[in-house]
């Protein structure tokens, strides 16, 4: 199963795409997740990727793209993986594409996290992130259950410096930009589903499971939810 999840920054990419690395195996690569672990560190990619991050923008193409080609060579990415983040613009797409032809695989499922602004703003202000383990919390949809301490590690929660309101906005206009016209890109290929993200965790997360043929109605889940994005 290779998936990527699109969408908006906010619409609950990364909180679907750990469960399902939790609970079904499938490794979850986030790029963003990648790029704040090297800026913490310090590293060559962390100095160059920083001032992109930090103001909301995106980080060149050929980056991203050696960053995504180094980790899908990697053993646990060889049986499937969940794309978090990437890619991002079409000439990412257009990459990952000959990447994956050049090694005999290719992508099963796009899945479109469809989210009204309102909510995305909502989402982005009450997060919170494990600084140890990562794990996503929200003050109001997810508290975790001792104010600012993770729930799995005990680690302490912190606030992602490009969640505060104007880097948001930024991030929003980016998306538009650069990261929509995906949307035109893989439906043209026919790997396009479209989820409703403002639906509970546990339910979008079984909504996945059927689009990624990984629970019993699996095909008759693909042919509904291709619908419903054909209709849009
Ligand atoms: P990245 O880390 O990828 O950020 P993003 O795409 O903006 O997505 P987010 O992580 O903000 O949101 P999400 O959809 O994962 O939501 P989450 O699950 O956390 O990228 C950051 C930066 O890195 C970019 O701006 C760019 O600079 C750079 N970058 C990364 N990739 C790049 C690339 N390919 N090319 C160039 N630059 C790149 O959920 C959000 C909140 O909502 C949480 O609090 C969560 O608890 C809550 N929540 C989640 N699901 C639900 C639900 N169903 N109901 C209620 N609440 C929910």
């Amino acid at each position: 199963m290779n998936l990527i999840f699109l969408g908006p920054p906010g619409a609950g990419k990364g909180t679907q795409a750990r469960l399902l690395q939790a609970r079904r195996g499938i490794p979850q690569i986030s790029t963003g997740d990648i790029l704040r672990e090297a800026i913490a560190r310090g590293s060559e990619l962390g100095r160059k990727a920083k001032e992109y991050v930090e103001r909301g923008n995106l980080v060149p193409d050929e980056v991203m793209v050696e960053i995504i080609a180094e980790r899908l060579a990697q053993p646990d990415a060889q049986e499937g993986f969940v794309l978090d983040g990437f890619p991002r613009t079409v000439a990412q797409a257009r990459s990952l594409e000959e990447l994956l032809a050049r090694q005999g695989r290719r992508i099963t499922a796009v899945i479109y996290f469809h989210l009204p602004e309102e909510k995305i703003v909502q989402r982005l202000s009450g997060r919170l992130i494990c600084t140890r383990c990562g794990a996503i919390y929200h003050v109001d949809h997810h508290p975790p259950r001792q104010l600012g301490r993770c729930d799995i590690c005990g680690g302490p929660l912190y606030q992602r410096d490009d969640d505060r309101p104007e880097v948001v906005r930024r991030r929003l206009q980016v998306y538009r930009q650069e990261t929509e016209p995906l949307v035109e890109f893989y439906k043209e290929r026919g790997l396009l589903f479209l989820v409703d993200a403002s639906q509970g965790v546990e339910a979008l997360h079984q909504t996945i499971l059927r689009i990624a043929g990984a629970s019993p109605e699996g095909q008759e889940g693909q042919a509904e939810t291709r619908e419903a994005r054909a209709d849009r």
